[in-house]
């Protein structure tokens, strides 16, 4: 949520920068900017729009710079216009910041300055930031940044040149990401590694309570809590192409196609067949725990919420053990008790979800152990979680989530594996989850061989009804909610998804023969319960797209349009059955004519409650 980045070095500043925005437009496209030191000033542009339109109305006009910093903008304070893109400046332009966060006593701050005769120029929250620097500012910069940060209420992270000093920048964080990336007589600070690791894969995360003062070739950290710390350099596994579109018209669309490899990656080295188990390094200390725990309780937000529900179902069913599933944004508020024989786990695809984060420290503070189920290393979760498992995911930029969800399911599959044959699954039940997870990854690319043609033909019909409605049952009502919430980001059509039996309880009220329903349908324990609830959308006209298994003749002579994928085991099936629905809302959004990577209003990283 919000894109910042900073360089110092011996590069051209404005390339780097303009360059590090594109790469980081997934967490804000709404407003974009950029402030260099040259020739004695401090030279600023911004606008509202994408970073396309900095980098076009910039285009051959910037100054040549050795430093400055940028952002991009998903607005919480203040419409998106140009006056409210940062980065912001002081009263006489010698201090200019970028910020991402919300600074929550900013009215109270805004007075104080005010007051003082500090005039201010936009409705952000982040323009009290360079004033109070202004005011505080006695010829030392880091002694006016802790003071300035001293006085602020929230969260931020933070890159801010001066005049003064124009041989260094301060970063600082509280809450919001920030990593500084390490070259040769260069540094480049940003909210996260896509905009770092073109240039080199050493980098620092910066914690909270931290800030650095970066020169070209050096930097110091120091700790609220420490004093100075000895910066640790990370090597970073990501590579450039990863987070290329590589020929694909959409960062979405290549990581639905990527998600065969994804989940390769997810399982390699982690299944066990001679023993018919899972082998989960990062959080063994903690199996005996899990095994024993009188509750599990998973908190997510968004996407990664609906694969904790399907993690849910797989750890209550195979291994017998009660886990409850939370949206985090609630568990914080709402006073949790948690006994000391529970254990959480923390579900997050960028590990930066700000009520994920919050969660969690409720969940410690209370003295529970919280695990991670993360894709993005180094990143706060996992670093503040007791233990954890990576999804191996690979950076996932496309707003809407694709291979992350089908990576965090498949984590489940394993925990649940192998929590499963510690209670009550056999050798050979284990043989035989382990052989069908294993077929997934060929199961998912064939049917992307033979998927698009007929998505595509389902899209184009459907593509200007203004509601859906998505039904499945058992393992498949949370890919029901997924495929709904793919629908709603990315083509802005209403979309809902409801356990198939609960139909009867008030949405069936909508069903007519403008209603396209799309129910999971696929050949499992409750198959011919799910049938009977398309009876009852056919009784009423509706129109049924069904996504069957293999196979189901009598599926396709019920259905309007029916969509198959292969048999697998009853807990496995999400992991075939959201790619047809992760397809039919990106062909919807293509047909449409919308921003598949960039939705409105959406940003990619939710660093804000
Ligand atoms: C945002 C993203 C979603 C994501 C959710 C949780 O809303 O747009 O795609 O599922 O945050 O993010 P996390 O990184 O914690 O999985």
């Amino acid at each position: 949520m919000c894109g910042i980045i900073g360089y110092i070095g011996k590069g051209e500043a404005a390339e780097v920068l303009i360059n590090g925005l594109f790469r980081l437009e997934y967490r804000g496209y709404d407003s974009a900017g950029i402030a260099l030191i040259a020739d004695g000033d401090i030279f600023v542009r911004k606008v509202a729009g994408k970073v396309k339109e900095l980098a076009q109305m910039t285009s051959g006009q910037l100054p040549h710079s050795h430093i400055g910093i940028a952002h991009t903008r998903w607005a919480t304070h203040g419409v998106p216009n140009d006056i409210n893109a940062h980065p912001h400046i002081d009263c006489r332009g010698r201090f200019a910041i970028v910020h991402n966060g919300i600074i929550e006593n900013c009215r109270t701050l805004k007075r104080f300055l005010e007051e003082k005769g500090h005039k201010f120029i936009s409705d952000t929250d982040s323009e009290v930031i360079p004033h109070l620097i202004e005011e505080f500012y006695n010829g030392d910069l880091i002694a006016a940044v802790k003071k300035a940060l001293n006085q602020i209420e929230g969260t931020y992270g933070l890159a801010i040149i001066s005049l003064a000093n124009p041989d260094r920048i301060i970063a600082a964080r509280m809450g919001s990401p920030l990593v500084i990336g390490k070259g040769r007589e260069e540094y480049i600070v940003a909210s996260d590694l896509a905009a770092i690791i073109s240039y080199t894969d050493q980098v620092i995360y910066l914690k909270d309570g931290e800030i650095a003062e970066i020169r070209k070739d050096s930097i110091r950290i120091e700790s609220r809590e420490l004093g100075l710390v000895t910066p640790e350099i990370e090597k970073v596994t990501w590579t450039l192409k990863q987070i290329e579109r590589g020929g694909y018209d959409h960062f979405m669309l290549k990581e639905i196609y990527e998600q065969p490899i994804i989940l390769r990656d997810t399982i390699r080295g982690r299944l066990n067949y001679e023993e018919g188990t899972a082998r989960l390094n990062g959080i063994a200390d903690y199996i005996d725990d899990l095994r024993d725990a009188d509750r599990i309780i998973i908190f997510a937000c968004g996407t990664s919420w609906h694969a904790g529900l399907i993690g849910e179902y797989m750890i209550e069913s195979l291994a017998g053990i009660p886990v409850e599933v939370e949206y985090a944004s609630e568990f914080r508020y709402r006073k949790p008790v948690l006994s000391q024989g529970s254990i959480c786990i923390a579900v997050s695809q960028s590990g930066e979800t700000a009520d994920t984060l919050a969660a969690l420290r409720e969940a410690k503070r209370q003295g529970v152990p919280v695990l991670g189920i993360c894709n993005v290393v180094g990143s706060t979760i996992a670093r503040e979680t007791d233990a954890g498992v990576y999804i191996h995911a690979g950076p996932e930029i496309g707003v809407a989530s694709t291979k992350a969800f089908m990576a965090q399911v498949m984590a489940f599959a394993l925990l649940s594996l192998l929590l499963g044959r510690q209670k009550r699954l056999s050798l050979d039940e284990g043989r035989e989850i382990i052989e069908a997870i294993r077929k997934v990854p060929d199961q998912l690319s064939q049917l992307l061989k033979v998927l698009p043609d007929g998505i595509k033909a389902i899209a184009r019909k459907f593509k200007d009804h203004r509601n859906f409605l998505y039904l499945g049952r058992g393992y498949n009502f949370p890919v029901a909610l997924e495929g709904a919430l793919k629908l709603k980001e990315i083509s802005y059509i209403h979309a809902e998804g409801y356990p198939a039996a609960e139909m009867k309880h008030g949405p069936i009220a909508l069903i007519d023969k403008e209603m396209p329903v799309v129910v999971i349908a696929i050949k499992d324990a409750i198959y011919d319960k799910v049938i009977s609830n398309i009876e009852e959308i056919r009784a009423r006209e509706g129109i049924v797209i069904a996504i069957g298994s293999e196979g189901d003749e009598q599926l396709k002579k019920n259905v309007d349009y029916a969509i198959m994928v292969p048999q697998t085991l009853d807990h496995l099936y999400p992991l075939l059955t959201i790619l047809p629905l992760q397809l039919l809302a990106y062909y919807i959004a293509v047909f449409k004519g919308l921003d598949v990577d960039k939705p409105r209003n959406l940003a990619k990283s939710v660093t804000v409650e």
